[in-house]
């Protein structure tokens, strides 16, 4: 598998943005845009990397009735954004009516992607909303129900890829966070895994924030993470 790499851009305004990219590789084409950025500057947040001819990950983890992420969905599509999150939690019809959206759009549909449990939950905060099922069998539901609707791919931890892929098989993209070089830092990150093991797991693209841009040479370990996928 090809996998590659997104860099999580963290930041609040867009002029902290094109510094990132300019500290970067060139071959780093991938960029994951959040809620922070996005709702401090909207769709303008994404013009310093169309001008760099990178790619938007656009992390907005979609969930309302289906008429209304359809929608989003076309909008999304309208500005060149080329990954999009949406959550599983929405339900079939929400998922097959976001999934037709994107067909309608052609060559400029962003590529759908769902979040199932969000890592923040554990099995207590699971079995407060309500689900009586354990954890990992609520998120492998939650994440084939996507693609049976419709949806191109998951978000999932490194740790649940290598399950996913034997429940789905090897056509949807699998977008894993959670990275750490080996000996890396954790941080707030509970379950982590280097990119050789995130690739071995079969992911398709890593989303990597702090290690790369709280380096001492940002440049230097984008280049050593991409040799390490590249190696897997
Ligand atoms: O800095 P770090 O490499 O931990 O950044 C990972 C990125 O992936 C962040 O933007 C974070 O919000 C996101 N993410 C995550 N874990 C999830 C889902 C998203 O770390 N389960």
């Amino acid at each position: 598998m090809n996998t590659e790499l997104i860099i999580a851009i963290d930041v609040a305004t867009p002029e902290e943005v094109m510094p990132v990219i300019n500290s970067l590789p060139d071959e780093v084409s991938f960029y994951k845009v959040g809620l922070e950025l996005f709702i401090s500057t909207g769709p303008a947040a994404f013009i310093p990397f169309k001008e760099k001819g990178k790619r938007i990950f656009l992390d907005l983890k979609l969930h309302d009735i289906p008429r209304t992420v359809a929608r989003a969905v076309k909008t999304a599509a309208e500005h060149g954004v080329d990954i999009l999150t949406v959550h599983a939690g929405g339900g079939s019809d929400m998922l097959r009516a976001a999934a037709e959206a994107a067909r309608e759009c052609g060559d400029k549909a962003p590529k759908l992607v769902a979040v199932t449990t969000l890592t923040s939950l554990n099995n207590d905060d699971l079995i407060e909303m309500g689900v009586t099922r354990g954890l990992s069998e609520h998120t492998l539901a939650l994440g084939k129900m996507a693609i049976d609707a419709g949806i191109d791919g998951l978000v999932c931890s490194p740790h649940e890829a290598a399950a996913f892929r034997k429940l789905i098989g090897d056509a949807p993209i699998l977008i894993t966070p959670g990275i750490r070089p080996a000996g890396g830092d954790a941080g707030d990150q509970k379950r982590i895994a280097t990119p050789s093991m995130a690739v071995e797991a079969g992911s398709s693209f890593l989303v990597v924030g702090r290690p790369i841009l709280e380096a001492d040479d940002p440049r230097e370990a984008a280049a050593a993470i991409i040799k390490e996928m590249r190696g897997a």
